[in-house]
């Protein structure tokens, strides 16, 4: 039998109770697909960084290192910690395992409402491809005069040609293989979210990169919008976009706009990818961690039940990985259980027993 080793790390605030949906659907797709699930926590948060000063142990990546994938619930308090120190852990978790492609669709449910108008079922199925170890996120720079008249601060993006090229490459090779719904054509678009009227050297090298690629991949369509641009057109056309390659920062602010066309960040997931394999994936519902709601199991489920979707999938367990997603579907279009998100008074774990329980009657 097929076995997985999938470490969790809850994080802060409520990711204690949407890890245990994460694992609850984990179990019942082993138990319908046949496959073995191996999970171990870890406590890796703002509450370890004031017992030991530290979010996480030394050691931490090559802990991680012999697990099949991550789950990671959702990190910072800024009471405890400040928000720059705590998450800094994300970030070197993405960057030390090489996770260069942050993998973000954006879908809407049936069932779900949109704040956006022009978002429905129908309109919103986008896939954000997100660079996720370099550029905006560098982390070079430095303070200079610090507390002085004369203070500044630095912050120099890195644009390395491999960063660029690898991963707006990954999006054409996703153009190519997912098909957009409701799309006629053989297959899809690329669309080049860039700042290159401005940003005249990171971005017009990310240009190149993009036009650099294309020519490998002739039969996708070549699209391009400036990032002020884009955040308009998602909300007046989103049935327009298919794939979008992004820089690191850009690829942020755009999924919490996506987010909003999937009807909130309960709804709303993303994969950290290696795609090599050479390192573990991460997974994880893109909010944050609400700690003023912890222990009160108010949160929608569905971001971290889609985050175990997208890791079935990247695992290769495809089939179960559609279950999920038609559970997710039917749980949601059934309409009788609703978050608070949603308007609606059931609770995280009512949400994750009607996804479960979709499964189980399909299975
Ligand atoms: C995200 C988050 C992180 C990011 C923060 C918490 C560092 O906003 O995953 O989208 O900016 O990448
Ligand atoms: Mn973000």
């Amino acid at each position: 039998m097929k076995s997985y080793r999938i470490a969790l790390i809850p994080g802060d605030g409520v990711g204690l109770e949407i890890t245990d949906e994460a694992v609850r659907v984990l179990d019942v797709a082993a138990d319908i697909y046949g496959f073995e699930i191996e999970t171990e926590s870890f406590d890796w948060s703002c509450d370890r960084y004031l017992a030991t000063g530290a979010m996480m142990p030394e050691n931490a990546l090559e802990t991680l290192t012999g697990f099949d994938s991550i789950f990671l619930g959702c990190i910072g308090d800024a009471d405890k910690v400040e928000d720059h120190i705590s998450l800094e852990m994300l970030l070197a978790i993405r960057k030390g395992f090489d996770q260069y492609v942050n993998l973000r669709p954006i879908k809407l449910y049936p069932g779900v409402s949109s704040p956006i108008s022009t978002a429905t079922p129908e309109t919103v199925d986008i896939l954000v491809i997100r660079e996720n170890t370099e550029g905006e996120y560098s982390g070079n720079g430095g303070f200079f005069k610090r507390g002085t008249p004369d203070a500044f601060a630095l912050q120099t993006g890195i644009f390395t040609w491999k960063g660029c090229e690898r991963t707006i490459r990954y999006g054409f090779e996703m153009a190519r293989s997912r098909k957009k719904l409701g799309s006629t054509a053989p297959v899809g678009r690329v669309t080049n979210c860039t700042k290159s009227n401005a940003l005249n050297y990171s971005m017009v090298f990310w240009d190149e990169a993009y036009d650099f690629v294309a020519r490998d991949y002739p039969d996708v369509e070549t699209d391009m919008a400036l990032v002020d641009a884009l955040t308009m057109w998602f909300v007046k056309n989103p049935d327009y976009f298919d794939v979008v390659v992004a820089s690191n920062l850009f690829g942020d602010i755009i999924t919490d706009l996506g987010a909003m066309l999937q009807g909130g960040m309960g709804f709303a997931a993303g994969g950290n990818v290696n795609p090599e394999g050479d390192y573990p994936s991460m997974f994880e519902p893109i909010h944050g961690s609400a700690p003023k709601y912890t222990g009160k199991h108010i949160v929608n489920p569905i971001a971290t039940i889609e985050a175990i979707r997208m890791m079935l999938d990247n695992l290769g367990e495809s089939a179960a990985a559609n279950h999920i997603e038609s559970a997710i579907k039917a749980a949601l279009s059934a309409g009788e259980t609703r978050t608070r998100d949603m308007g609606g008074t059931n609770s995280t774990i009512e949400m994750g027993t009607a996804v479960v329980d979709a499964m189980r009657a399909t299975a």
